[in-house]
């Protein structure tokens, strides 16, 4: 028997009704924040992440699926969505439309970790890329748009975190300050963080390793470096969090694993199983990123839900039917078949008995299926040139004319 790579997983049943819960919400909340759609290829040239992502990044470093096509070039499955947005932004001139423009996307990601609950090879993320904004009022709407998204779930006790990474200006200080801090700790770090030290410091900011973790944590802050104009930015930002009552916490140690982040960026941690606090989204401001992968200069933020986390957090979905039309005696299934015809025609769901099983058996499925209501026709109905409707939570029944049927279930299901 094949089994599925290891931590990817097969949604069915139940919990594929999550997963449509969860992309309607996407979509409803992307929708009312005018955010358009935007689908890239699964696969991109693995370049376009080292460039991106960074080449020091954990992402690229360990966890990118790489291969050589039969054309001898170096492909990727996609690892995050943020960099093909943004090669799609440039690669189609999407920039001299007018700004700013908005984009989301639900697709899956594939990552080379060791897997976990909640922590999958290939998992699906809504983000949301915003290209040609520079005010903080960006980010507060792509904050406000990941917490609009959970509270559309019902998903609460998400708490979000932000932090200012500053701009390439400030940053080159604080590199300098955390390699000498490294030097002077070198027999605390683990050796990819020695290596960090040398070709990307903050990136030791985000090492998993419990020891670095504790050596770090009295390492020079980010906060001290920051420019003024970065300063004023996140001052800004935390100002308007405030005034629009988004609750939010600093967390002075948060970098996130991209090298592209500029200035802001944010997480959202939540008890995802118990016990178990996980991030279910981050983003964050990019503003040199579209540059330094050959397009203008152009100010972004984004941000990505990871939804696999997110469904551990959800009650499993009701999944219902509105009709389910069964046949009685010797009515034959053609009788109830045109009428199903008719129904789906009006955009209901519908099941309709299509085997021979007694009518006692068509309402013991109709009631798994979760009918709302179910329309039988037995001899008597089909003389009379109608169908006995039960409505199933109610346990009520009455005939209905089958020419008014539509009518009667338009207004019964509204
Ligand atoms: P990220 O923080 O790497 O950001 O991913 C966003 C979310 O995806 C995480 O918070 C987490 O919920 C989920 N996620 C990540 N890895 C896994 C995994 N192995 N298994 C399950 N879920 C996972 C980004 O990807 C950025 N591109 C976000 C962004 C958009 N920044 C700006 N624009």
């Amino acid at each position: 028997m094949f089994k599925k790579p290891k931590g990817t997983k097969d949604i069915f049943g139940s919990e594929m009704q999550k997963w449509q819960k969860m992309e309607d919400c996407a979509k409803q909340v992307a929708k009312s924040f005018n955010c358009n759609e935007i689908r890239v290829p699964t696969i991109e040239e693995a370049s376009l992440y080292l460039r991106s992502v960074g080449d020091s990044s954990d992402i690229v470093t360990k966890e990118m699926y790489i291969f050589e096509d039969k054309g001898k070039r170096q492909i990727a499955l996609r690892p995050e969505g943020t960099a093909g947005v943004v090669r799609a932004f440039i690669e189609n001139g999407l920039f001299s439309q007018p700004l700013p423009q908005k984009y989301f996307y639900v697709a899956n990601n594939f990552r080379y970790e060791r897997p976990q609950e909640g922590r999958y090879r290939e998992f699906a993320q809504f983000g949301v890329e915003c290209f040609g904004n520079q005010s903080p009022w960006a980010e507060v709407e792509m904050m406000q748009m990941a917490i609009e998204f959970l509270n559309k779930l019902g998903i609460k006790g998400a708490t979000l975190f932000v932090n200012s990474i500053g701009c390439e200006k400030c940053r080159a200080s604080f590199n300098n300050a955390l390699r000498e801090f490294a030097k002077a700790n070198e027999n605390k770090l683990c050796e990819d963080c020695l290596v960090r030290a040398q070709k990307n410091p903050m990136r030791m900011l985000d090492c998993k390793v419990e020891t670095c973790k504790q050596a770090l944590a009295k390492a020079p802050k980010l906060s001290e470096f920051l420019c003024d104009e970065c300063k004023t930015h996140f001052a800004l930002v935390q100002k308007l969090l405030s005034l629009n009552d988004i609750p939010f916490k600093v967390d002075e140690n948060l970098v996130r694993g991209f090298d592209y982040y500029t200035k802001t960026v944010f997480e959202i941690s939540a008890e995802v199983a118990e016990g178990k606090y996980l991030a279910i989204g981050g983003g964050g401001r990019y503003d040199n990123l579209v540059s330094e992968m050959d397009g203008p200069q152009m100010p972004c933020v984004g941000f990505a839900m990871g939804l696999d986390r997110i469904s551990l957090m959800l009650d499993e979905q009701p999944s219902n039917i509105d009709v389910f039309l069964a046949n009685a005696g010797d009515v034959s299934i053609d009788n109830i078949y045109k009428i199903a015809t008719k129904l789906r025609q009006q955009g209901f769901s519908v099941e309709c008995n299509l085997t021979d099983r007694s009518l006692k058996k068509q309402f013991v499925l109709a009631s798994k299926l979760g009918a709302c209501f179910v329309c039988t026709m037995g001899e008597n109905e089909l003389k009379n040139g109608t169908v006995n409707v039960k409505d199933m939570k109610n346990n009520t029944e009455k005939s209905i004319k089958t020419d008014e049927l539509v009518k009667f279930l338009k207004s019964a299901l509204n």
